[in-house]
Parts: C-alpha cells; sequence; structure tokens
C-alpha cells in the first residue's frame, strides 16, 4: 500500500526522544522533588546532589559517590584533570565521537592523538589506539558509543602495561557492561553526561565523574570547586562545575527508572533487528559478544552511502525524523586543525559518517511505531 501525501502528514511523528512521556512516566514525584528543591533553597549541591552521587555510583558498582558536576563535557575535562593528565600530555581518542570527547582534551591543555575504529559497532579500535601512544600518551579515552562499551578489559591491560590512566566516557552508555564490567568501574575515572536527552537525563544538564580510586574522587571534587578542600584554601587551580540541586532532585526520581528503559530499549533494538535481517541496503551496527548495549542510539549503515541523504528525506516524509550522529569526524572539524590531520587519515570514522542513521529507539515507541520506523526505512533506501 503506498502512503499518500495526505496520509502521510495524518500520521503521529516519530522522533528520537519523547521527554513528555518520559516526564509522565516518571509521574508527580518528579513535580515535588523539584519543589521540595525550590522551597529548600538547596539550590548548588545539597542533599539531592549528595544523595544522588551515591546512588549513581551504587547503580554502577563503582565503590566511591560520585562528583557531580554541571554537564558532561565539564565531567570529561574534570576527569582528566583528576587522572592527572596535564597540559601537553598526549591522550589517545576516538574521531567518530560528539566533539566533546576530543575537545575536551584539548580544553584542558593536552593534545587528542586520534585512531580509527571498528567499521561494525563505530568504536575505537584497541590495536589503532595502542599504535597511536607514543610517549608523551599518558591516558586513553574511550568513547562507549551509542550505548556498546569498547573492549574494556583490553583497554585496561594496554592502559596497565604502558602504566598510563583509562578516562572512560560514558556520556551514551548509562547501565552498559561488558565481558560483566559495568561502564565506569574498570577505568581510572569515567565521565557521564545527564543531558535530557540521554539513557538518564535531568531537567537541564548535569554531568557525573565516577572512579573506583578514592584519590581520584578527591581531587574531582576539588577540581570542580576551584581546587578547595576547605573555604578559601585553594591547593590546585580548578573551576566552578557543581550540579544544582534541581538537577541532583530530578535525577533521583529517573534513576530507579533507568534499566526498564534501558530494556526497552533493548526490545525495541532486537525488533529492528529482525525486521532489518537479509537486507543488503541497510545494515545495522554490530552488538559484540558479552556486550549488554543500553541502545542509547540504533544505528545502521546505509551502504550506498549516496543515498543516505535521500533516505533520511523520504523517512521525513512519511514523519519517521531519524537522525545522524555524526556527519562529520572530529578530526575534519576546523577546529581540530591544530590536531595536524588530514582527510583520508581514519577511513572508517569517514565511512560511517558518510553512511550511519540513528533510528528512533527512545522506551516510549510502541511496537507499532518500530515496525512503522523498519518499513518505511526498508521503502526508502530501497526507492530507485
Ligand atoms: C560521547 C559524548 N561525550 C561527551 C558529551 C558531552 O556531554 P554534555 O553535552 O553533557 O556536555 C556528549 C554529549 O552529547 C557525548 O555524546
Amino acid at each position: 500500500m503506498t502512503i499518500t501525501a495526505t496520509a502521510a502528514n495524518q500520521l503521529r511523528p516519530i522522533g528520537p526522544v519523547d521527554l513528555a512521556a518520559e516526564r509522565a512516566a516518571v509521574g508527580p514525584v518528579l513535580e515535588e522533588a523539584l519543589l521540595r528543591v525550590l522551597r529548600s533553597g538547596q539550590y548548588i549541591l545539597g542533599p539531592e546532589v549528595e544523595a544522588f552521587e551515591k546512588a549513581f555510583a551504587a547503580h554502577c558498582g563503582v565503590p566511591n559517590p560520585g562528583v557531580a558536576v554541571a554537564n558532561g563535557t565539564d565531567a570529561l575535562v574534570v576527569a582528566l584533570r583528576a587522572a592527572c593528565v596535564a597540559p601537553g600530555d598526549h591522550v589517545v581518542t576516538t574521531p567518530f565521537t560528539f566533539f566533546a570527547s576530543a575537545g575536551a582534551i584539548a580544553w584542558m591543555g593536552a593534545t587528542p592523538r586520534l585512531a580509527d575504529v571498528e567499521l561494525d559497532t563505530g568504536l575505537l579500535d584497541l590495536e589503532k589506539a595502542e599504535a597511536a601512544c607514543d610517549s608523551k600518551t599518558t591516558a586513553i579515552l574511550p568513547v562507549h558509543l551509542y550505548g556498546q562499551m569498547v573492549d574494556i578489559k583490553g583497554f585496561r591491560a594496554l592502559c596497565d602495561k604502558r602504566g598510563i590512566s583509562l578516562v572512560e566516557d560514558c556520556a551514551q552508555s548509562h547501565g552498559a557492561s561488558r565481558d560483566g564490567v559495568n561502564c565506569g568501574q574498570l577505568g581510572d575515572a569515567a565521565a557521564f553526561s545527564f543531558y535530557p536527552t540521554k539513557n538518564l537525563g535531568a531537567c537541564g544538564e548535569g554531568g557525573m565523574v565516577l572512579s573506583r580510586h578514592e584519590k581520584v574522587v578527591q581531587k574531582a571534587r576539588r577540581v570542580r570547586e576551584h581546587g578547595s578542600p576547605v573555604r578559601y584554601t585553594h591547593a590546585e587551580l580548578g573551576t566552578n562545575s557543581r550540579m544544582q540541586g534541581l538537577q541532583g532532585a530530578a535525577l533521583n526520581c529517573k534513576l530507579p527508572h533507568l534499566p526498564g528503559w534501558n530494556a526497552r530499549r533493548a526490545a525495541i533494538a532486537a525488533r529492528y533487528d529482525a525486521a532489518l535481517k537479509g537486507s543488503s541496503a541497510v545494515v545495522p551496527l554490530v552488538r559484540r559478544a558479552n556486550s549488554v548495549h543500553v541502545y542509547h542510539q540504533y544505528t545502521v549503515r546505509i551502504v550506498d552511502a549516496a543515498s543516505r541523504e535521500a533516505v533520511l528525506e523520504r523517512m521525513r516524509a512519511k514523519q519517521v525524523n531519524a537522525q545522524v550522529h555524526y556527519p562529520s569526524p572530529v578530526h575534519m572539524q576546523e577546529a581540530a586543525k591544530p590536531w595536524g590531520y588530514r582527510p583520508g587519515d581514519f577511513p572508517n570514522a569517514e565511512r560511517l559518517a558518510r553512511e550511519v542513521v540513528c533510528l528512533p529507539v527512545h522506551p516510549f515507541l510502541s511496537d507499532a511505531d518500530v515496525d512503522r520506523v523498519a518499513e518505511t526505512l526498508l521503502a526508502a533506501a530501497s526507492a530507485p
């Protein structure tokens, strides 16, 4: 059956997130909690944030309370500083990520050294990361992209072998695990984002640093408040990046929902897998064995890259809003010029940037929505 233009306009739009549905799922406790903070006047840090620092670390299986900061980018900067990365150091990371992963390294004065990703997962390639290490490398910063963890035990072993730090970018992977290890557990420091569209999102900006090392946590706490262990005593340089009380309260209300929301994302992903199986035009990225993937994104490659924009346009015409994360790799951004890379340096990242499409996968989609997205995609990708 072909859908006429008028009928398409009557279709319910399907997009990457549904924050209204999420708010409704959390229920009145969310508004009550926000009002409680408003009335208490505990606008910055305070008991709600402290409770969340403990609850989120426990959720991730990390023994120390987290350090709640203003956003995920700050979490990366503070995590790098707390893991003893210094200006002038080299930090190896991926060219296929949101720019913040590499940008945070440069912003704190170190130099990003990039290594290509695996074509089938989009994750930083362990062997290529090792090859990118040099005598100035003091840390590796892998990104658990789209909700799937990198080979964390392999990266841990590599960092131990070289005596350098492992800093995990967990902005897209709340609740993920691989080979029995949760994200945030094996790194010397881990950075999370609670941007509203993440698997666990605040009602505004938020971030957190986790570490299994008490010393790293203490340093992160100091860096968060201008290097100040005691008021008006500044032992080292830092910044002001404290989580707001309102965000702590919102996150406390949402955290108990995270496992259920992630399970629904995984069920949606399985439905997409089944619907797309056998297509030669649309190839889903791969989930590794022993990996609990939390599907921040469900990502496919449109193998005939020339047609990707047309595919997106045809889907939009049917009210299905798929997204491209990320259309241009880090090393091809203007801001990355000083790092000295050129187009062609990371062929897998460049190919993925041309081919990927992220389908709606938020937990408030119905099975019928998922089927409609898959059918729309397959029709769009096979149209002449
Ligand atoms: C992989 C990755 N790292 C870091 C960040 C930065 O987080 P924030 O937007 O909270 O600063 C994001 C956010 O989109 C991200 O996706």
